[in-house]
């Protein structure tokens, strides 16, 4: 098929990519014209696990502009420009934008909707610019964006029957349940999964909190019993700093504003935010508790992103917790894989600044920081995300385990 994409960010560039190496002819567009420039000279601006080689490997049916009249003739044009929040709420700008350029150049295209927008947002905009409309949400993950794309858990299909087949055939290849049902039930569908999963991380991390006064008790394995029960499941089930990224904190906002506005309170989704705001303070404390003051200390911190894969800082508890450590006059030096931001002093490897810190606190689940387990570390290490074998460290304190004695 002739596939138009708007918006060349983590999910545009990677249905761009996973679409044209499915055999469709991809026009993909931004109307950052820098990043078109970079895309179109194989140096892709995203880190992202396998993007880079799946966008160079079907550059002959993957094309990168920043001309909207390059979408003329497509078929079908999946949108995945951003929806920012402006005071806690989302700010649709930039879809209305996108559906007025599409307009502009007279293409009767099926227009999916895969930005995250409120229940009523796809509706609203085939009534005002009488398009045909599809929402189709995004379930992919940074760090696992390509395989959650070819093979997701299920395949969501808002918005009339003859439209949505056609957007569902699409997607046939990843063999996953496609659910079609009206655009307002995929639009909500996005945003009760996105909050459930923050519910559900906010919820281990409380019960981590009760674990670190229990001698004996530990997190991870209360955490493995319970993800047991296929009702549980063990996924997101891992305590740690607390979540971060473009999306959950974004979405669980703009969510709960939504519901005020239809004058309901999203009582347990507001509570999961205020347990993940608290995280920062909790890491400190177990760090006070093992090593005593911060301030003065020089500390290396593990990991800048929000999580690990990915070089993405956005609403980054990892970045949170090392402007937390500053402000109590701590000398942070941090060493990140990938993310490298300005302002921030980095170490360029684990070794080279080990002889020079007074503790280690590891803040994003990179799995190469299980290499500190081989060090034979003399100083305290602070695990914030529970990715390190305890019995490997002389002075060891985490996050859900008991660290009194
Ligand atoms: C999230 C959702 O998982 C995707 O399904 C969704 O498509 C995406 O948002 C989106 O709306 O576009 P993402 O933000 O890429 O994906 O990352 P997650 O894997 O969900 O991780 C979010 C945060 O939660 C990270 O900071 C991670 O460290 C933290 N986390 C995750 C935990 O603390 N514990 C866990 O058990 C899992």
């Amino acid at each position: 098929m002739n596939i138009g994409v708007i918006g060349i960010g983590f999910v545009g560039a990677v249905t761009a990519a996973v679409l044209a190496d499915q055999g469709n002819s991809i026009i993909a567009l931004d109307i950052d014209s820098d990043k078109i420039a970079r895309f179109n000279s194989g140096d892709i601006p995203i880190f992202e696990p396998g993007l880079k080689e799946l966008i160079l490997k079907n550059k002959k049916n993957l094309k990168f502009t920043a001309d909207y009249k390059m979408l003329r003739g497509t078929e079908i044009i999946f949108v995945a420009v951003p929806t920012p929040n402006l005071n806690g709420k989302i700010n649709l700008d930039y879809v209305y934008r996108a559906i007025s350029s599409i307009k502009s150049i007279n293409n009767d295209a099926i227009i999916v909707i895969k930005s995250t927008v409120i229940p009523g947002t796809g509706s609203k905009i085939k009534d005002e610019f009488n398009v045909n409309i599809v929402s189709n949400p995004e379930f992919l993950r940074e760090g696992n964006a390509i395989e959650d794309t070819l093979h997701p858990d299920r395949v969501i299909i808002g918005g009339e029957e003859e439209y949505a087949e056609k957007v569902a055939n699409v997607w046939k290849f990843t063999n996953s349940p496609i659910l079609i049902t009206t655009r307002e039930n995929a639009e909500l569908i996005k945003y009760a999964s996105n909050s459930f999963l923050a519910t559900k991380i906010s919820f281990i991390n409380e019960i981590a909190n009760l674990c670190e006064k229990i001698p004996n008790a530990d997190v991870e394995t209360v955490a493995k019993g319970m993800g047991y029960d296929r009702r549980i499941g063990p996924l997101f089930l891992k305590a740690g700093i607390g979540y971060g990224g473009s999306c959950l904190p974004k979405d669980t906002e703009a969510f709960i504003k939504y519901a005020e506005e239809l004058g309901e309170e999203i009582k347990i989704i507001k509570a999961a935010r205020n347990v993940n705001e608290e995280r920062i303070e909790r890491i400190i404390k177990i760090m006070e508790n093992k090593i005593g003051k911060i301030g003065g200390l020089r500390i290396l911190q593990m990991g800048i992103s929000f999580k690990e894969n990915t070089n993405d800082v956005r609403e980054s508890q990892a970045l949170k917790l090392y402007y937390a450590l500053i402000k109590k006059g701590a000398n942070v030096i941090v060493f990140d894989p990938v993310s490298k931001i300005e302002g921030i002093r980095y170490c360029e490897s684990i070794k080279a600044c080990l002889n020079s810190i007074d503790a280690i606190v590891v803040a994003t689940e990179w799995p190469e920081f299980k290499i500190l387990e081989d060090m034979d570390l003399k100083i305290p290490v602070i695990d914030g995300r529970r990715i390190l074998n305890p019995e490997k460290f002389e002075k060891y304190a985490g996050i859900g385990r008991h660290y009194g004695d």
